[in-house]
């Protein structure tokens, strides 16, 4: 029996598992009452339709097409919400980010009346150079306020913008970029992160030139911010300018109007798109649309966070994935939040730097992933007993099963104990947190996410798609629509249809498996698609392995997990070289293999091992039994199973003799 710890934070905005049902409950039998009242404190241009207008969709493909609206009929604007609205309301003077730079000492106050300033002056030569409602914009920057400047900037326009992290490789860069033809991409000279530097604007050059040849793709205007504190000067990065293309930032932002009207979209115009990796081909552009998304990121934020205006929130998430998105750019900004924006890397210079930065803000709400917390946890209590952390109330993790001994590190010693831990799962598709403790209401077990959130329905299926009642395990898949799903893959409705929603007629699947404990709550376990989650990130094996055989002197790669104590899982790599290669070839091939993979996808996408295949366990219709290969991979080939229908059985042992070579 797993141990139950209480729930923790005190006067909380759902204080009670009684008063978490009965705002569930409505929230399933009335959502338009459940969500109208929560938007009742934001602005609209225009209210939204009642009754049968409200909200539609259909999730059933035998049924005609996918489709799912929310707010019918209104008007609004994000960025209006996160800025105007709160300097409106005389808070123009409150924090919105204390900016830690990656170097310590190296830091800034932002203001929400100075945010909104910028915003405006972005917006402004976004007009001036002719990008508008409806178009797109592609952003590919390091954590500098500029980032979610930039991002609510392009909202405030109705630009759609696609936020590419800018740790993935010029290559992927340039994939995102010719899925998207946007008119402006924005960058930054360099960063620093850690000890080392990225000179992202030469990233950019590379992506450009790639595309180069692509007729369809014209050639954005590059906006360059001046990054001074990554050690990169702007001469070392003059030259590279290209005339009539790319500018510098601060040549052109700072003369704007401060003040640039909203453009007013509708509820369903679409915010913002997400690139992410599924099991098949390229990474999909996951399509955000505006009101859900806003209303769900604010009211998870509220909730789950517990969030008060007295709070100074943290996440550390990179506005270069989702939950940079809900939480760090929307949820604390439409509740008018104070937060931490961070540059760095936790353990840079000390593993001690995060609780550090916690004393000197008196953060009170953490969010971070478990990759962070193990990494932490290796490097010694003292790194964290040393700062006094008493500010800490609510502690966040999310990205990836949290294991109990993380779980209890993070309660017993990050949080003395005192803390209420909330398990977030959720995804890039679900836009907001979808299965999550409240803090102030569910009791909570280390390692289980516990209960649904506000207006989402979960539910197990089994191999035949039949539901699993009780205690049980199967796929996880959710039973109606929530307000901050995805509504689309840009460019690609057939193929969310066909991903979500082909393999379990009427639910949206997720890829996930979850189990179902006495209780009622749910403990994820983990993909059970081609997806690889690597430290919170997810890649696609098919995307490795594409990446792996561009490479001349590879014939054939079949990625697979395996579990790594640190990042949760590693990728694995098995690899069949060219005719006239022995096993094991040079140290030098593997080298370049492991450097093609960096460069065509990025450094987050690096196989632990590369495994030399002679062979690979096929069947006789020549499908790669990937079973056998993540036992292999995993040491366990005394659990490989009945494998009678390999074409050859011999490979096997082949392979066992070239582990380690
Ligand atoms: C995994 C990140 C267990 C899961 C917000 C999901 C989790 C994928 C959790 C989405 C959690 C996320 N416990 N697993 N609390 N949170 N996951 O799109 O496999 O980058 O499908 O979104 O991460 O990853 P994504």
């Amino acid at each position: 029996m797993a141990s139950t710890y209480p729930p923790l934070a005190k006067g909380a905005h759902v204080d009670s598992m009684d008063k978490y049902k009965s705002m569930y409950e409505r929230s399933m039998k009335d959502p338009e009452g459940f969500w109208g009242d929560f938007a009742a404190d934001f602005h609209w241009n225009k209210k939204w339709d009642t009754g049968d207008d409200f909200h539609k969709y259909n999730f059933d493909l035998d049924k005609g097409g996918i489709h799912v609206s929310w707010f019918n009929g209104a008007e609004t604007n994000v960025s209006y919400n996160c800025l105007d609205r709160h300097v409106k309301a005389g808070d123009g003077d409150r924090v919105c980010f204390f900016w830690e730079g990656n170097d310590e000492g190296v830091e800034s106050v932002t203001t929400y009346k100075q945010l909104l300033d910028q915003v405006c002056q972005i917006a402004n030569f976004m007009k001036s150079q002719g990008v508008g409602k409806g178009d797109e914009v592609t952003i590919y920057m390091p954590m500098i306020p500029e980032l979610p400047a930039t991002m609510l900037a392009c909202a405030r326009l109705g630009v759609v913008f696609s936020v590419v992290f800018a740790g993935f490789s010029a290559e992927s860069l340039a994939g995102r970029i010719s899925d998207s033809s946007p008119k402006m991409v924005v960058t930054c000279s360099a960063v620093k992160r850690g000890a080392k530097h990225i000179e992202l604007k030469k990233i950019v050059d590379e992506a450009l030139a790639i595309l180069d040849g692509e007729e369809q793709v014209h050639v954005p205007r590059v906006l360059v911010y001046d990054h001074k504190a990554s050690g990169v000067a702007r001469e070392a990065i003059h030259a590279s300018l290209v005339e009539g293309r790319d500018v510098w930032w601060q040549d052109v932002i700072g003369d704007q109007p401060t003040e640039c009207e909203v453009e007013w979209v509708g509820a369903e115009d679409p915010l913002f798109k997400l690139y992410t990796s599924g099991s098949t081909g390229k990474p999909k552009g996951v399509v955000h649309t505006t009101a859900g998304y806003m209303l769900g990121s604010a009211a998870t934020f509220k909730y789950v966070f517990d969030y008060k205006p007295e709070d100074v929130y943290w996440c550390t998430a990179d506005c270069g994935w989702i939950t940079g998105h809900s939480y760090v750019t929307f949820g604390p900004l439409l509740m008018g939040a104070k937060q931490v924006l961070f540059e760095g890397v936790p353990t840079y210079p000390t593993a001690g730097r995060c609780w550090e930065a916690v004393d000197k803000y008196n953060v009170t709400i953490f969010y971070t992933a478990p990759t962070a917390i193990r990494t932490l946890m290796a490097c010694g209590d003292e790194h964290v007993t040393k700062h006094k952390r008493t500010s800490l109330r609510i502690l966040g993790t999310v990205g990836e099963p949290i294991n109990p001994e993380a779980w209890r590190w993070y309660h017993e010693v990050v949080g003395n104990s005192k803390a209420a831990i909330v398990d977030t799962w959720w995804q890039t598709e679900t836009g907001a947190h979808m299965i999550t403790p409240l803090p102030g209401a569910t009791p909570v077990k280390p390692g289980s996410a516990t209960l649904p959130f506000f207006g989402v329905e979960p539910a197990l299926l089994d191999d035949k798609g039949n539901e699993v009642e009780g205690v049980g395990q199967g796929y996880l898949v959710i039973k109606r629509p929530w307000p901050s799903m995805m509504r689309t893959v840009a460019n690609d409705h057939h193929r969310f249809e066909q991903t979500y929603f082909s393999g379990y007629k009427g639910y949206f699947f997720t890829g996930d498996a979850a189990r179902r404990d006495e209780d009622g709550y749910f403990w994820i376990l983990g993909r059970v698609d081609d997806v690889i989650n690597v430290s919170g990130h997810r890649i696609g094996t098919a995307e490795v392995e594409s990446a792996l055989v561009g490479h001349h002197v590879c014939a054939e790669a079949a990625v697979v997990p395996v579990d790594h104590p640190i990042k949760g899982q590693a990728i694995y790599a098995f690899v069949t070289l060219m005719n006239g290669f022995e096993y094991p070839p040079e140290e030098s091939v593997r080298k370049e293999l492991v450097a093609q993979v960096r460069k065509a996808i990025g450094p987050i996408a690096t196989p632990d091992v590369i495994h030399w295949a002679p062979g690979l366990p096929k069947t006789r219709s020549g499908k790669i039994m990937r079973r056998v290969l993540r036992k292999i991979a995993s040491n366990e080939e005394d659990q490989l199973g009945d494998i009678s229908t390999l074409a050859d059985p011999g490979v096997v042992q082949v392979l066992i003799g070239l582990r380690g070579k």
